[in-house]
């Protein structure tokens, strides 16, 4: 059988309403709770409302405003934390590049620029937004750690990948990730995501199953 949309979609359907039915428990809400109070998440909206207009969502330079600059690119790169700290606070000027990037240490909090910093350190890093990817998308089923135990998992025979223990390069996972299970000549549980992930958020997501693996 195909994995048509309609099937697809009926699988997340079912995955969801056994989710929906589980308790959650007492370590998970721990797992979740810290998961929101930590300072990327508050440093992602400090960075939506003061710094998405110049630098784009993902701060990668697809803003609006961006061409009224006449700056090329304002894509943020990675970098250490302490030039990141440098040019928040005192402006682009501090360290050499465009005056048009503003100081921000009248206007947000010592704990602000604490908290964006954390937020860019993830949204440069291919690994890191790869595991934000992952947790929106891929818990249900493969889990928070990624062992294949995810809260639908007993749901489904073959079970879950558990993606700790993962033989597979990445080119491989890649294709699994991008075209589904069935396509690969495996199960068609484990859904296609090339329509709702970009190539980037796949790339990424790669990245971040690198970073689990047992064998690293
Ligand atoms: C008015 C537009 C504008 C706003 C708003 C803005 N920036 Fe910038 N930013 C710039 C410009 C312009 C540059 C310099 C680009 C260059 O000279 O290469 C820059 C550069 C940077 C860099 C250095 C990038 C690199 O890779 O070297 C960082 C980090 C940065 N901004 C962080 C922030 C943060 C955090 C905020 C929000 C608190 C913010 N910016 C708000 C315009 C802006
Ligand atoms: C609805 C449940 C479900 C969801 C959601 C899901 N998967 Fe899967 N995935 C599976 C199942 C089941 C398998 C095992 C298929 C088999 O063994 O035939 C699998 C296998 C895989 C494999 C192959 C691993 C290996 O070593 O062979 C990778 C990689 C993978 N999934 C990544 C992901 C990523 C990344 C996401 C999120 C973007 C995701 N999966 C979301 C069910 C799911």
């Amino acid at each position: 059988m195909n994995t048509t949309p309609a099937r697809m979609a009926f699988i997340m359907l079912l995955t969801s309403i056994v989710v929906f039915f589980t308790p959650v428990s007492a370590e998970e809400r721990s797992v979740i709770n810290t998961e929101l109070s930590k300072p990327a998440v508050r440093g992602g909206i400090v960075f939506k409302n003061y710094c998405k207009l110049c630098h784009g969502e993902k701060a990668d330079g697809m803003a609006r405003a961006a061409k009224l600059y006449g700056v090329k690119n304002l894509t943020i790169g990675p970098a250490k934390s302490d030039y990141y700290f440098k040019i928040i606070r005192g402006g682009g000027p501090v360290v050499g590049k465009s005056e048009f990037m503003p100081p921000w240490q009248h206007e947000l909090s010592e704990e602000q620029i604490n908290d964006v910093v954390a937020y860019l350190q993830i949204v440069t890093s291919g690994a890191k937004r790869g595991e934000v990817v992952f947790k929106t998308n891929c818990i249900l089923c493969h889990g928070i750690k990624a062992d294949g135990k995810g809260r639908a998992a007993k749901l489904y025979d073959p079970p879950p990948a558990n993606l700790t223990k993962s033989d597979k390069n990445d080119d491989y996972k890649t294709m699994i990730i991008t075209y589904g299970g069935q396509t690969m000549g495996r199960s068609q549980i484990m859904p296609p995501w090339g329509d709702q992930l970009s190539a980037q958020e796949i790339t990424d997501v790669v990245a971040y199953l690198r970073t689990v693996l047992d064998n690293k």
